[in-house]
């Protein structure tokens, strides 16, 4: 069954609705933070955070970071952590966003997207891949047993069969039924903060200090068939620098990789910013160079190699689940703009 628009997600992009626009009012932090000069420092040298530390986007965060933890908890290896914390969540198929509960494409294909990064900057991701319950392993192993980065679509999927990945089918009749409810109209509507965009991306540190990453979703809801966002991407929906720091992002992946999102978070932590303001830095860039896409969310949230952490986001409403040997919170990021 085919969608009645036929445009493409440039379009969609170019064009979102305009009935929920929000005024754009500067949040007390974030005008605060633009204040404040900060300063270029060459090469710092950030020292190993003592203590172990989860960062992971939204409130199912908590859920990903206490299975984080339980392993950071052993002992164990930050990837470790981070592949066994998102997959929680993709096995969650009452969430809309990540995983095969996801919402499916404009086409009524469930496709999803993931990637996984470690300290020393090894990765692997997937991308348009239906039926395979967690695509975060598949991640791993492409990472770990080929030489390559990204399989993507029905060479991803071979490969994760022949891999011995267990193929699942899971069909949710009222996601379908909001589907073809979807169909009668076709539109793109972005919805700020809701579960159409809800990546995953946790970041991770472990007792040694050592760093990983990981990213999970089924993307934008009615996505073109074939759209890939910024999730699977290294540098977009999640960088990972085991000498400087991690991130990752959540939202509107276009506007995420138009900027290289999380690897600027990095890039700015390299130079000596703190993490919040580094997060900040690129949610303002995204602002200042795509006007006309008001109404999308981007979050950004990064832990810096010392265990400093932050968190940015255009709009009100983006949290994270933060951890650390003194328990779990869900903390608010500050933002650009409030909503009313
Ligand atoms: N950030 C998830 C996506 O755009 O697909």
């Amino acid at each position: 069954m085919k969608a009645p628009l036929r445009r493409g997600f440039s379009f969609y992009l170019a064009h979102m609705s305009t009935d929920r626009r929000r005024f754009i009012k500067i949040g007390l932090a974030g005008s605060v933070a633009a204040l404040v000069p900060w300063r270029l420092r060459s090469s710092p040298a950030f020292k190993p955070a003592p203590g172990i530390k989860v960062l992971s986007t939204w409130d199912h965060g908590l859920v990903a970071n206490a299975m984080a933890m339980s392993v950071l908890g052993r002992g164990g290896d930050a990837l470790d952590a981070v592949e066994q914390g998102v997959a929680v969540v993709e096995s969650d198929f009452t969430n809309r966003s990540v995983g095969l509960g996801g919402r499916p494409d404009r086409d009524g294909h469930v496709t999803l997207d993931a990637c996984i990064q470690d300290h020393d900057g090894r990765a692997g991701a997937v991308a348009f891949i239906e039926h395979y319950e967690h695509p975060i392993q598949i991640a791993r192993a492409i990472m770990e047993r080929t030489p390559h980065v990204m399989l993507v679509g029905e060479g991803a999927e071979r490969w994760a069969k022949e891999n011995g990945f267990p193929r699942k089918e899971v069909e949710i009749p009222e996601v379908r039924e909001q589907w073809k409810e979807w169909l009668t109209k076709g539109e793109y509507k972005p919805v700020v903060n809701r579960e159409n965009h809800d990546t995953i991306g946790m970041v991770a540190m472990d007792e040694r200090g050592r760093l990983a990453g990981s990213c999970t979703t089924s993307g934008i809801a009615y996505k073109v068939h074939g759209r890939v966002g910024d999730s699977p991407l290294i540098g977009a929906g999640l960088f990972v620098d085991g000498d400087v720091g991690a991130a990752c992002a959540t939202g509107t992946g276009e506007l995420v990789i138009r900027v290289a999102g999380s690897h600027s978070v990095v890039e700015l932590m390299r130079q000596g910013m703190e993490p919040r303001e580094a997060c900040r830095v690129v949610v303002q860039r995204i602002l200042d160079k795509h006007p006309g896409l008001e109404e999308h969310q981007v979050g950004l949230l990064a832990l810096r190699k010392d265990g400093a952490h932050g968190a940015y986001s255009i709009y009100e409403g983006f949290s994270y689940a933060l951890s650390s040997e003194e328990g779990t919170e869900l903390v608010k990021s500050d933002f650009v703009r409030a909503l009313k």
